[in-house]
C-alpha cells in the first residue's frame, strides 16, 4: 500500500521533470538537431524496411528459379541493382543528408538572435563554475537564464576537457584548457533543464551535472539581483561561530565567500556566497538540505569518490554551527 503509493507518486514527480532527452527540445538550436535526428531516423527505416523487402523477394524469387532451372540467368539485371542500389542510392541519400546537417551547422554555431546576455562556464572536476560578467556573479552547477532570449556561453576548463550538454536546449560543445569555446542557446519555455558532462573526464564523470534553470525575464532580473549582493551577515550568534569555524576548519582555503570588503577565499572550490539558494549540491549528485550537506562536510569522499574535497572531521557542534552558517548563505 505505502510502498506502492510513494513508488507511484515518485513516477508522477519523475514525469513531470523534464526528460533531458535531445529527442523533447525545448529551444530552436536543439529543435533543429531534433529534427536531424528525426529526419535520418525516418530514412534509416525506410531503407531498412526496402532492403528487407528486396531480401525476402530474392529468397522466393530464388526458390522459384531453383524449382525451373532453364529460366536462370539475368546477370545484366543482377548488375542494374548493384549500380542502382549499391552505389546510386547510397549517394543520393547520403548526398541529400549532407546537405541538411551543413545547413544545420551555421544555425547552430551563430546566435538566432543576438545574446544580451554572457555566461562564462569554467569546467573543474567535476564541476562548474558559472559567471555571468555583467553582473559580477560568480555561482557554480546552476545556470540560471531569462526564458526566450539568446544566451550566449564562453566554455572553457581549468584541467582536462568537459563537455557542456543540455540536450533538451543545444548540442554538445567541448571545454578545452587554454581555448574558449562559444555556443549559444535558448530556452522556449520556464523549467529546469538537467545538463551533463558528456566527455569522460575522470572518476566522477558520470556525476558531474549542472541544472540550466529558465525563468521570466523579471524573475531572473530579482534572481542576479539577489546574485549580486555579498552574503548575509546574520547577528545569530550560532551562524557566526559557524562563520569562525568556516575559516578555522580551513574550508575558506577552496571556496571563497563575497562579503562587503570583497571576495574572501580560494577558488579551487565553488563560491559558496550564496550556497543556500541552490538546489543541489555536488554538482546534481544530492539534494542541498542540511542532512545531505553535513554528510558531504564531513566526509565528501563516501558521498562522490576522487572529488577534490578532504574529509573534513570536526566535533558535532562546530558541525552544527558550521552547517547553520552554510544555510544561512541565502
Ligand atoms: Cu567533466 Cu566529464
Amino acid at each position: 500500500g505505502q510502498g506502492v503509493r510513494s513508488a507511484a507518486v515518485g513516477l508522477v514527480l519523475v514525469a513531470c521533470e523534464h526528460a533531458p532527452s535531445a529527442l523533447d527540445p525545448h529551444g530552436p538550436q536543439a529543435a533543429q538537431l531534433a529534427w536531424l535526428g528525426w529526419f535520418m531516423f525516418a530514412v534509416a527505416t525506410a531503407i531498412f524496411v526496402l532492403v528487407m523487402a528486396l531480401l525476402l523477394y530474392g529468397l522466393f524469387r530464388r526458390r522459384r528459379t531453383l524449382a525451373q532451372p532453364a529460366a536462370a540467368g539475368g546477370g545484366d539485371t543482377g548488375a542494374r541493382w548493384v549500380v542502382i542500389g549499391g552505389i546510386a542510392m547510397p549517394v543520393v541519400v547520403l548526398v541529400v543528408v549532407l546537405g541538411l546537417i551543413i545547413r544545420a551547422m551555421p544555425a547552430l554555431s551563430a546566435p538566432s538572435t543576438p545574446a544580451n546576455l554572457t555566461v562564462e562556464v569554467i569546467g573543474y572536476q567535476y564541476w562548474w563554475e558559472v559567471r555571468y560578467p555583467q553582473h559580477g556573479i560568480v555561482t557554480a552547477n546552476e545556470i540560471q537564464i531569462p526564458v526566450g532570449q539568446t544566451v550566449e556561453f564562453k566554455l572553457t576548463s581549468v584541467d582536462v576537457i568537459h563537455s557542456f550538454w543540455v540536450p533538451q536546449l543545444q548540442g554538445k560543445m567541448d571545454l578545452i584548457p587554454g581555448k574558449t569555446n562559444t555556443v549559444w542557446l535558448q530556452a522556449d519555455e520556464p523549467g529546469v533543464y538537467r545538463g551533463q558532462c558528456a566527455e569522460f573526464c575522470g572518476l566522477q564523470h558520470a556525476q558531474m551535472a549542472l541544472l540550466v534553470i529558465a525563468q521570466p525575464p523579471e524573475q531572473f532580473a530579482a534572481w542576479a539581483d539577489a546574485q549580486r549582493r555579498p552574503a548575509v551577515q546574520s547577528t545569530d550568534s550560532l551562524v557566526q561561530r559557524g562563520a569562525q569555524v568556516f575559516a578555522r576548519e580551513g574550508c575558506i582555503t577552496c571556496h571563497a565567500i563575497r562579503t562587503g570588503a570583497g571576495r574572501v577565499g580560494g577558488q579551487l572550490g565553488p563560491d559558496l556566497t550564496h550556497l543556500a539558494s541552490r538546489r543541489t549540491i555536488g554538482a546534481g549528485t544530492l539534494d542541498n538540505n542540511r542532512g545531505n550537506l553535513g554528510g558531504w562536510v564531513s566526509n565528501a569522499q563516501a558521498l562522490k569518490p576522487g572529488n577534490k574535497m578532504p574529509p573534513q572531521p570536526m566535533d558535532g557542534e562546530s558541525l552544527q554551527a558550521l552547517l547553520a552558517y552554510l544555510e544561512s548563505l541565502e
